[in-house]
């Protein structure tokens, strides 16, 4: 099959599509065939020289993919289901997504809805189910519909996929972003209004600033995220899920033991079969084919895909990047 892999040796990285024996690491994974991958930041980190997030010097990358199954043991994972596959040690400590195959063991394959295409899926892919986990988290911590809930990193994968879930479900949003020129793309998303993410907090000179958002999705931390806790409404929540900004968080307890707020932290990745089911229907119960292919940056083939993995890397990219493996 055709794959894109990653090696590092001697301090060297190198990226290539080629062709690669599809092999399955215990005798009951799952061979998924591949119709997309997308393209996630963590794809970036792990295609980085010197990585920390990839635990093997060589491997197929791709943290996620869609497709459908080939060939299973597993009863519940039969041959011809539609399926999404991410998670785990996928495209970190084993071949992943960017392959017209994937072998994968039954807890990291999501069956898809019916109302999903794999496209669909994709576009979603890990960033937009860590999205939709956070807007769940928001909800069960009692989200309010009568403030404003803002989305950090907003013309991003994880970003983008949340202005567009919150908007669905009746949400005010406010959409922050470093990239104002996409202003318009983001009120047609269902933003109700844009700010810089200069513009996240207020009253620097004070310990709380302004209570101004009634929850928050946020992929960025760092000082973003203190940011966020200063500004949250009393009662509120932020759903924490990345770190594009600063792995670090520096704050104070203020917001937590005068306003009640509350930091809900996001993991999709070890997220077990029951999280990612609930996940994935209320994903097709919010999203359409429709809203969701405005979300599509581009669509690369394997042999294109280290230049799409730069452009993540340099936050050049709007909403997700698909890869089609049997392209090109
Ligand atoms: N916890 C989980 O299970 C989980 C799952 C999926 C993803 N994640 C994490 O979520 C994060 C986002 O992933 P993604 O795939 O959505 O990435 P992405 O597509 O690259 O989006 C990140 C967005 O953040 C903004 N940004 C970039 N650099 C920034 C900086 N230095 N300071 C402030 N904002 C910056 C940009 O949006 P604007 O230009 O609009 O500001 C960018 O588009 C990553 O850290 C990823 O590892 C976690």
């Amino acid at each position: 099959m055709q794959a894109f892999t990653i090696t590092e040796s001697d301090g060297l990285l190198a990226l290539v599509a080629q062709s690669v024996e599809p092999t399955p690491r215990d005798p009951d994974d799952v061979l998924v065939r591949i119709e997309f991958s997308g393209v996630n930041y963590k794809d970036a980190m792990v295609a980085s020289p010197h990585s920390r997030v990839r635990r093997v010097a060589s491997l197929v990358g791709g943290v996620d993919a869609a497709g459908v199954i080939e060939s299973s043991t597993v009863p519940e994972l039969a041959v011809g289901t539609r399926v999404a596959v991410h998670g785990g040690d996928l495209g970190v400590a084993r071949d992943g997504g960017f392959a017209e195959y994937v072998y994968a063991p039954s807890r990291f394959i999501s069956p898809l809805p019916d109302a999903l295409s794999t496209r669909d899926a994709m576009v979603i892919g890990t960033a937009g189910v860590s999205a939709m986990a956070s807007v769940l988290a928001l909800e069960d911590h009692g989200l309010a519909h009568d403030g404003e809930v803002l989305v950090t990193g907003s013309t991003g994968g994880v970003g983008s996929v949340a202005v567009t879930i919150l908007a669905t479900r009746g949400y005010r949003v406010v959409a922050s972003t470093g990239s104002e020129h996409q202003t318009d793309w983001l009120i047609e998303r269902g933003a109700s209004r844009v700010i810089r993410r200069d513009e996240v907090g207020d009253r620097l000179d004070r310990v709380l600033g302004t209570e101004r958002w009634s929850g928050a999705v946020d992929c960025v931390g760092g000082e973003t995220l203190n940011q966020v806790l200063r500004c949250l409404r009393y009662g509120g929540a932020v759903a924490a899920s990345g770190l594009v900004a600063s792995a670090d968080l520096t704050t104070t307890v203020y917001p937590f033991i005068t306003r009640s707020v509350a930091l809900l932290g996001i993991d999709v990745v070890e997220a077990p079969a029951a999280t990612r089911a609930r996940v994935w229907n209320a994903l097709a119960e919010t999203l359409t084919s429709a809203a969701l292919e405005p979300l599509v940056d581009s669509v690369v083939d394997l042999a294109h895909l280290a230049q799409a993995i730069d452009a993540i890397r340099d936050g050049k990219t709007r909403g997700r990047i698909l890869v089609d493996p049997t392209a090109g």
